[in-house]
Formats: C-alpha cells, sequence, structure tokens
C-alpha cells in the first residue's frame, strides 16, 4: 500500500520538493516547436512561471518570468537578436540569463554583470522544445529514436491534463484496462487483419499474465493474452523514467521502428501536459489522418474537447448498443481522461485496493520510490545519460503482435533485442 508520505514524495514536484528534485534531473519537453513563433511564450513547468522564447539566431530560450529589475512579466517583453527585453526599464538578457544591457543605469556600469536571470537550457527535436531545468552538468539530452526523427516520421502533439502527472502515467502501465476502458465494437472503425484480431483478443481476454522486468531505463511491462489457435497476443510495454510511457503505436503498429509515447510533463501538482508522440520510421506517420484524428477530439490551446465538467460527453445509447464500452467514442486519450481525472486532481493511493492486475503500477512506484530517495542521497537516478555509450537505446523495445504458444515472451523480446540492428533502423 501506499503511505501518504510516499504519495506526496511520488506527486510532488515544486522547487525544493523531493519529487521536484527529482524530476528536475532529466530533460523534459516544455513546448512544442509550433508554439514558438514570433513572440515569447509564458510557460509553466514543475510549478515555475517561465518564459519561452527564439534568439535572433531561432535558438530557443528558457528563462524565468519575472525580470530581476523589478519584476514585470518578461513574456511581455520585446525579442531582439540577443535575447528578450524587458518591456518596463529596457533590461536586455540573453538566452543564458545573463543581463547584457541596463539602459537606464549610469554609461559604464558595471551593475548588469550582477545581476542574472534564472535561465535552463533547451533542446530542439522532433518538434518539441525540451529543457534541462536541474543542477549542472546537465545529463545528454536523451536520443530516443522517435527524439532523432524527421518531420516525415515523427508526428508531436499534446493535450492538456486537469490532474498530476503520475496518475496518467500509471495509466500507460495498465494493460488490464485495455480490455474494458477502451473496449470497441471491432470492425466498425473499418479497419481489417491483424488489428481486428488483436481487438477481438483483448476484449474476450480479460485477464492477462503480466509480467514486469527492472531495465536500465525503467520497467518493461509484459502482458501475455490466449489468441486461440495455438497462438498468444504479447504486449510489451516500457516506463521509462521519470515520466514516459512507450507501447505499440496507431493501430496496433509496434516494434523498434514503429511505437507511441506518451510523455506527462508536470504544469504544476494538479494540472499537466501530456506529450504524444507517433513514430513510425519505415513506413513515415500519415501527418494528415493523424491531425484529424487528434483534432476531432482536442479544442483550441490544447485543451480536450471531453472535461469532466461535461462528463466526457458520455453518450449512453452508445454504451447501450454495444458501440463502445466507455460511451465515451473511438478515441482510446478520450477514454483515458475520464480515467486518471476522476480520482481527483492528485489522487490518493492510500485509498486503493491494488490487485493482481496491477502489478506493473507497484513496481514501477517502488523503482520510483527509490529513486527519489537516492536523489535525496546525492546519487543520480535511472535513465539519466551521461555518456554517448547509454544514449543508444537499442534495448528500448516495444512490441504487440502474435507470438506461437508456449514461446517465452521474455526470451523472445531479449532475442530481438539481440539480433536486430537498430542502428540501422534509425532515419
Ligand atoms: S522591471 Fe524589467 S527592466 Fe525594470
Ligand atoms: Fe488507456
Amino acid at each position: 500500500m501506499t503511505t501518504r508520505e510516499e504519495n506526496d514524495l511520488l506527486t510532488r514536484t515544486g522547487p525544493g520538493t523531493p519529487g521536484g528534485d527529482f524530476m528536475r534531473r532529466y530533460w523534459q519537453p516544455v513546448a512544442l516547436s509550433e508554439e514558438l513563433t514570433d513572440a515569447p511564450l509564458p510557460v509553466k513547468i514543475l510549478s515555475e512561471e517561465l518564459v519561452l522564447f527564439r534568439d535572433g539566431e531561432g535558438r530557443p530560450g528558457l528563462v524565468g518570468r519575472l525580470c530581476p529589475h523589478r519584476c514585470a512579466d518578461l513574456s511581455y517583453g520585446r525579442l531582439e537578436h540577443d535575447g528578450i527585453r524587458c518591456l518596463y526599464h529596457g533590461w536586455l538578457f540573453d538566452r543564458a540569463g545573463a543581463c547584457l544591457d541596463q539602459p537606464a543605469e549610469p554609461d559604464g556600469s558595471a551593475y548588469k554583470n550582477e545581476v542574472k536571470l534564472t535561465a535552463y537550457p533547451c533542446h530542439e527535436a522532433a518538434g518539441v522544445i525540451l529543457a534541462y531545468m536541474g543542477p549542472q552538468p546537465a545529463p545528454l539530452a536523451p536520443n530516443y529514436h522517435f527524439l532523432g526523427a524527421p518531420p516525415k516520421n515523427v508526428f508531436s502533439t499534446k493535450v492538456h491534463h486537469s490532474c498530476n502527472y503520475l496518475q496518467a502515467n500509471e495509466g500507460n502501465l495498465d494493460p488490464a484496462h485495455l480490455s474494458f476502458l477502451h473496449g470497441l465494437n471491432v470492425g466498425r472503425d473499418g479497419r481489417k487483419g491483424v488489428y481486428l484480431k488483436m481487438q477481438e483478443v483483448m476484449g474476450k481476454q480479460t485477464r492477462p499474465q503480466i509480467s514486469v522486468e527492472r531495465t536500465r531505463l525503467g520497467v518493461r511491462i509484459y502482458s501475455v493474452r490466449d489468441a486461440g489457435d495455438d497462438k498468444s497476443y504479447l504486449r510489451l510495454t516500457n516506463f521509462v523514467f521519470p515520466n514516459l510511457g512507450f507501447f505499440a503505436g496507431d493501430g496496433g503498429k509496434s516494434g523498434p521502428t514503429s511505437y507511441s509515447v506518451h510523455w506527462h510533463v508536470p504544469i504544476d501538482d494538479e494540472t499537466h501536459w501530456r506529450y504524444d508522440f507517433y513514430y513510425d520510421a519505415v513506413d513515415g506517420v500519415d501527418l494528415d489522418r493523424l491531425k484529424v484524428k487528434v483534432g476531432t477530439e482536442l479544442g483550441p490551446g490544447y485543451k480536450p474537447t471531453r472535461t469532466r465538467e461535461n462528463r466526457y460527453l458520455q453518450d449512453r445509447e452508445e454504451m447501450k448498443s454495444g458501440q463502445t464500452f466507455s460511451g465515451m467514442g473511438n478515441y482510446f486519450p478520450s477514454h483515458d481522461l475520464f480515467a486518471v481525472e476522476t480520482p481527483g486532481p492528485i489522487h490518493d493511493r492510500t485509498r486503493e485496493h491494488l490487485g493482481a492486475s496491477d502489478v506493473a503500477i507497484v513496481a514501477t512506484r517502488r523503482q520510483m520510490l527509490n529513486a527519489i530517495r537516492g536523489v535525496q542521497e546525492g546519487r543520480d537516478p535511472p535513465g539519466v545519460i551521461r555518456s554517448d555509450n547509454e544514449n543508444v537505446f537499442n534495448d528500448l523495445l516495444i512490441l504487440a503482435q502474435m507470438i506461437d504458444k508456449g514461446v517465452d515472451p521474455r526470451q523472445h523480446c531479449a532475442s530481438i533485442v539481440q539480433t536486430r540492428d537498430y542502428h540501422a533502423l534509425k532515419n
């Protein structure tokens, strides 16, 4: 059982909290590239109010929201070649937070050298801007395959969640709910073949065998369902520290060359952005179709159209007719919104009654608590990348496939990892 103290450790990520110190050891998305045009963008991440902007070279900078002079909001500032200039008295700051100009101070004054604005290093990849908000030296930005992909191979978007980041990430680690929450009257969406078979199996086999394995990056979650015909349906999903879920991609595509990622980034303790990545290194992603698919459930400002206020537009007729299990349409992320927001802004884990199907949740919480305590004792947590060798993710395997009954899923996955040349799969 998770205690109240553990729940606080896991869910509180503001400055100075143990969970916040832990989260700040990793690079995190702070905005989509498409959001950062020719104006500074106010952003809030890990309960810190910040401003994201591009300098005259197009390089992103992430700095404190309030000007160190008399604390006017820099997100209203003027963008110049060298940085951002405060509207109030014209102080100019570069991407590293150095004060370059104080035009109201005496000529020749060195006072600007004493003033420093909070600034965090940024890295842009796959349509997102990542930042590192922890102590120096900064680790390497992770080179996950999807982050190194060109635009034709990855689609990135985000959706606002009115809940703590952890409860949403725990939904990614929960293979059992696929048989219920996401249940569809398969075939109605027009898809056929393997995808249809997988959906059927998930609907019928409600008790997957779930097992977990610790990895250098987090937790591998195996779930196996009987698929009849001497076959088993294997799904291999991954928790990657500190807040990512990797799972089979759009339409059930999977493997090292095609998968989806949910990256849950705290805005504060009661809200977060889920950054979504659809990745396909071989066939490319169907951007037009994905934009339509995502767009049907996403309103202005990356806010979902189905919310707790409108009861997720649940349609009882849709349920009665058997069209969907949830009455909330065909779009899985909308179902997930219901599941992760309704426990409340910060899920009180002391109220839970965990079952055998929650084995991956239990394992992940335990690993996270160990990591948080390790950071408090001065250790790097798992998944922080400090060398080029570590920054190759050959071992990050995601699967959803039929395998012969009797085949050991771990051996099956291990043999794939050993035999595939992942470097060749990069674009
Ligand atoms: S408050 Fe920003 S320059 Fe004075
Ligand atoms: Fe889900």
